[in-house]
This record gives structure tokens, sequence and C-alpha cells, in this order.
């Protein structure tokens, strides 16, 4: 196994990008309005509404017309009006609430209304601006870049082939706004340094978390290899139990795993278990401030089980959630101190190197270099 822990201790960001207005600018520009941002799941967007979301800022609406789901930016393209005011059902046409220009679900402007078009006017030339738009394993990704970035998670695009995301429900629901940067909640999501003195609880079901690594790979106290979860147990649930039937589809090996991390920067991750699946999505809402939203996704099987509890089953990880985002804000009143310019990385945090060189290159990229 080769170790992926860092010969060297770099610097971190500087303080200031995890509170400076100018900078957070620069990564809404450059990272959230360019990468493929998760902004719900496919039911979240149902047949014939519009559903408005926010990308990096961007206001936008997606249009499901019954058959295609469909993105936009949420402004008229007579003098730049506010589009859909709320969230609606979708009509024949999607009109302007200002001087009623209309649009087809599909973009194309099909009246100016009262406004008499001249000869000089084009009207196939000022249909809705398009945002892309896709669907992996179920949630929409949008991305209001010119062009459409390559999809990419951390560990590749199918791996999870043998979770029947498409049929999974929505069980339970968790959002909180953490009092920090964003790029502060990846941080402590990337590394497991934290994971003995802040998740007691976790680092007991994961027994290689104890000794403040993510994966056995990154361990070098030459100890035997741990199991992924402790003794007995199966899932991230608190007794470690399954909550319903295991997904059928997994191999041996996926069932061993106790959990499968896959992580799309900069908006979202899932955690894929023996039964059930979590979805985790962020939004930075100031430079100090990020919405996040969690949900726990269930085969429909394990809902209809008579007396199944879904907010008992995201007790454990809820709890995880709400330690980490403690300590989040606890991170982020530091970056605060005028006394502190930059941090300086370990070798476990690989990861968060990684992730600063990934927002430090879109940034450069943007011309938003600091
Ligand atoms: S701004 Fe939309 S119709 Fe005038
Ligand atoms: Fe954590």
């Amino acid at each position: 196994m080769t170790s992926p822990l860092l010969d060297h201790s770099p610097a971190s960001l500087p303080a200031r990008s995890y509170r400076d207005a100018g900078w957070h600018e620069g990564e809404l520009a450059a990272v959230w309005r360019q990468e493929w941002v998760a902004v719900g799941r496919r039911t979240d967007f149902p047949e014939r509404t519009i559903r408005r979301r926010t990308i990096g800022g961007a206001e936008v609406i997606v249009v499901n017309d019954g058959k295609v789901l469909r993105a936009f930016h949420n402004v008229c393209r007579h003098r730049g009006s506010e589009l859909c005011t709320a969230d609606t059902p979708l009509g024949r046409l999607i009109s302007c609430p200002y001087h009623a220009w209309a649009y087809a679900p599909d973009g194309r402007l099909m009246s100016t209304a009262f406004g008499t078009a001249t000869p000089d006017f084009d009207r196939t030339e000022h249909g809705l601006l398009p945002v892309h738009l896709k669907i992996w394993n179920d949630v929409v990704f949008l991305s209001a870049a010119e062009e459409a970035p390559e999809f990419q998670t951390d560990v590749g695009t199918r791996t999870l082939a043998n979770w029947p995301m498409e049929s999974l429900r929505t069980g339970h629901r968790h959002e909180a706004i953490i009092q920090c940067n964003w790029k502060v909640f990846w941080e402590n999501y990337s590394e497991c340094l934290h994971c003995p003195g802040i998740h007691p609880g976790l680092s007991d079901m994961i027994p290689v978390y104890k000794l403040g690594v993510m994966a056995e790979a990154e361990r070098s106290d030459g100890g035997a290899a741990l199991p992924a979860l402790k003794e007995g147990a199966m899932t991230w649930t608190e007794d470690g139990q399954p909550c319903g039937p295991p997904f059928p589809g997994l191999t041996e090996a996926e069932r061993a795993e106790g959990h499968r991390f896959v992580t799309i920067w900069p908006s979202a991750y899932v955690v894929a278990h023996v039964d059930y699946v979590r979805l985790v999505r962020l939004e930075p809402l100031s430079p100090t401030e990020t919405r996040l939203t969690a949900e726990w996704l269930f085969p429909e099987e394990t809902l209809a089980q008579p007396g199944f509890d879904a907010s008992a089953v995201a007790r454990f990880a809820t709890q995880v959630l709400n330690e980490d985002a403690a300590a989040c804000e606890m991170n982020q009143r530091g970056l605060a101190s005028p006394a502190f310019a930059a941090g300086r990385l370990m070798p476990q945090e690989y990861e968060i190197h990684a992730f600063h060189q990934w927002v430090l290159k879109r940034l450069a990229r943007g011309g938003h270099a600091p």
C-alpha cells in the first residue's frame, strides 16, 4: 500500500481567504459558478414545475416540462427583470411578471407581448440563458459555466453502480446553517486528526479513526489491520445494525466496507452504506456562513416497515455532523484573529492540501489569483 501522506508541511490558505468578501466573490465566480453544483434530487423537481435555486450567487430556475429537466438563469432577456419570483407550477409558457415577455419551457422566446418587435429584433436570439444540467445517481447538478466542465468525483463516476440510487426515497432531512466558510467545512471533512477528540462515538464505530487517520493506507504505527467497523457492526446506526434489508446488488467487499464516501467538490458528498445512503449538500451563503442539507435515502420497503423511524436511523450521523459543525464554527472564530496569517498542514492532511490546490487552480484560471 502506498502511503498518501505528505512528505512536507505545506502552508494552509491565508486566513483572509476564509473571511474576505472579495476573495469569496472570486470563489463564487471561479469555483461555484464553474463547477457542477448539486441542487437536489430529481424528485425535488416534480413534473410541470419551476423551482428556483442559487448557484455561486447566480439565481437560476429548473424547469420540468414533464419530460426533460432544463435550467436557465432566472432573468428576463427584455430588461433583466427577475423572471420567476417564486417556485410555481409550469404553465404553457413562462411569462415575465414585468412586461409579459413569454418563453417556452425549452427557453425559446415566444412573445414580446405589448412590445412590438421591429425588423432588427430577432426573437431567436433572445431565449432564456441556459445553465448546464446533469443528473448523476438521481442527484441534479447545475453548472453556470459557459462550457460545462467534466463531471468528476474523487473515486470515479461509477462507484455507486451497485446501489439502487434512482429508487431510493428521502426519509429524513437535516438542515443547518454553519457559521463557517465553505472551505472550513471541506477541510474538516478531509482529515481525521480531529476524530479521536471531536468524535468519540464515531471513533468507537470506526476503529481506524481512533488513530487519527481516515484509512489503513495512512497508518504509520505498523499495527495489524483493523476492521472497517467495530465488531458486529454493519452500518452507521446507533447499534450498528441495518435499518432494513441490505441492498441486494452489493458485492461482498462493498458489504464489508461499512461506508463508501464519494466526494464531489465543491458542493456535495455521498456516503453509501449497506442499508441506506446519505447525501450531503453545501451552499455558501457568505464568507462566514454555509448551509448544509443532509438527506437520508432509503429503499421503499425499508420506509414501509411497521414502526420504522428514519430519524432514529439518522441520529448517529447527525451527531457526527453536529460535532463537525461545532468544530468548524470554532475554527472560523479563530480565523477571525488578526494575529493569524496562515496555518501549516500536517502529513495526514494531504487531502486538504489537494483541495487547496484545486481551489487555487480555479481562482488562477478565472483571473482571481490572490
Ligand atoms: S423585463 Fe421581462 S418583460 Fe420586461
Ligand atoms: Fe469530523
